[in-house]
């Protein structure tokens, strides 16, 4: 099927999925720039369109920096399609190490963008949410956007606030008062979430399933025990940032505005926090990073660069094959939207070698497709997950994580360079987990994971 308002535009590659439908990279088949593409069913639920009436409409106030940019939208029967600005630089969770976090330096680089896209938002009104790291992406200058706005709420109108009272939200960001009070202030809740954010980034896990008092950890927390992980391996400076963010009155929490004044968020940057070069050179390692890397120059030769991958067997119009091509954002945007509202013009371009987005769970394998799909079954059998297969060269593997949460990822074989792709992509649950897993079924597949380098040509 061809996709019929964006003649020019090819679906390349799946970015992510979710309960709404899944967002598509889309590459312009003239000009080579690359959006980001939203497909929402509404029929798959019947508070769709007023959900996704809502989420264009706030995506219409928005224009910041540090917010992912929102290009226009357009419907197709159910179908709703909303173009967004492409992050070639994948999820900030791709960026946490499991139980380690990331180097601090970079951690507070992260977080000072974070906090800037939030007073930003919340000086024009708006409440994101449900800020996690599943939701904070990355452009290619690894500069941070805070993504999806489903969720968000208008809380504050003609300089009058209004209290919330639905429950949303993801449990472990989730504030206290959500789940204890009738009503709740918006702000306080998001500077909340920032605060599990921080502290996943500084220690690789977090702290607790939800803040309530059945819960140990987070006794543990209220009762000072830092001694205990997470709170052990952060230093002081930033511990004593986390403890104004996850102050348990939101009346005594930090407000938004005054975190500039604290002592770690406004330390110098140390040495040695390098942001990418705009545009990496198609042979240099840092086109390509390593999932779990602490020092983002290591890199793991293992991991595909950008360039040509077609869906094994059936690619389908919709999977165009990445061709090797030069990418920027649209500069043009009525090439894409045929007769639908157009919101401000594009900005930055993309370099050519960032063309995919930089998704570290992954690998190559030495072995032809039959023979590493019976590798991975074999081990996901061993390791007690249920496997399903969900289609031509891809399977769904669910598990439970060790908060006895439900874990669901998909894991596609692409065929790349003839190299067989070993792709996965998390479909429910908490991405720290879902990582933790990846790693395990890799070590568990450490014979037949190719460490060689894969050679692309430039365009
Ligand atoms: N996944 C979801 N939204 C995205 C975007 N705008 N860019 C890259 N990946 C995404």
């Amino acid at each position: 099927m061809a996709v019929p308002f964006v003649e020019d535009w090819d679906l390349v590659q799946t970015l992510g999925e979710g309960a709404y439908g899944e967002v598509q990279l889309a590459v312009n088949r003239r000009t080579e720039e690359a959006v980001a593409v939203k497909i929402v069913d509404m029929k798959r639920a019947a508070d769709c369109p007023e959900n996704i009436r809502k989420e264009i409409c706030i995506n219409k106030m928005l224009n910041h920096e540090n917010v992912v940019k929102f290009y226009g939208h357009r419907r197709e029967g159910a179908t709703q399609y909303l173009f967004l600005e492409y992050c070639s630089g994948g999820e900030l969770f791709d960026r946490i190490e499991p139980d380690v976090g990331m180097p601090e330096a970079e951690a507070q680089r992260f977080f000072q963008q974070l906090i800037a896209g939030v007073v930003y938002l919340h000086g024009i009104g708006i409440t994101h949410r449900d800020i996690k790291p599943e939701n904070l992406l990355l452009d290619e200058r690894d500069t941070l956007k805070i993504s999806d706005f489903g969720l968000a709420t208008v809380f504050r109108h003609n300089g009058r606030e209004r209290r919330l009272n639905k429950m949303c939200g993801t449990l472990p960001y989730v504030a206290p008062e959500l789940l204890r009070r009738a009503e709740f202030r918006a702000e306080p809740v998001d500077v909340w979430a920032c605060g599990i954010v921080l502290t996943a980034m500084l220690a690789g896990e977090l702290p607790w399933d939800q803040p309530s008092d059945e819960c140990q950890e987070y006794s543990d927390w209220k009762e000072r025990k830092t001694y205990l992980p997470p709170w052990k391996k952060i230093d002081s400076a930033p511990l004593a940032l986390l403890r104004k963010l996850l102050a348990e009155s939101p009346g005594a929490r930090i407000a938004v505005a005054d975190i500039g004044k604290d002592r770690w968020y406004s330390r110098p940057a140390g040495r040695g926090v390098k942001r990418p070069p705009a545009a990496p050179r198609p042979d240099s390692p840092g086109g390509s990073r390593s999932p779990l890397s602490q020092d983002r120059t290591r890199c793991s030769t293992s991991q595909p660069e950008p360039g040509t991958g077609a869906p094994l067997g059936d690619g389908g119009p919709r999977h165009e094959p990445a061709r090797a091509i030069s990418f920027s954002q649209p500069a043009r945007p009525e090439h894409m939207l045929l007769n639908s509202q157009l919101l401000g013009t594009p900005g930055s371009s993309q370099s050519p070698w960032q063309r995919l987005v930089k998704r570290m769970t992954r690998f190559f394998t030495k072995l032809d497709a039959d023979c590493s799909y019976r590798a991975l079954q074999e081990v996901c059998e061993k390791m007690g997950y249920g496997w399903k297969k969900s289609c031509t060269n891809q399977v769904t593997i669910s598990t439970t994580d060790r908060r006895n949460n439900k874990l669901i990822f998909k894991v596609n074989l692409v065929e790349m360079e003839s190299k067989i792709l070993v792709d996965f992509r998390l479909s429910k649950g908490d991405g720290l987990e879902f990582k933790r897993h990846f790693l395990k079924i890799k070590g568990k597949l450490s014979d037949i994971v190719s460490t060689q380098k894969v050679w692309l040509p430039p365009s």
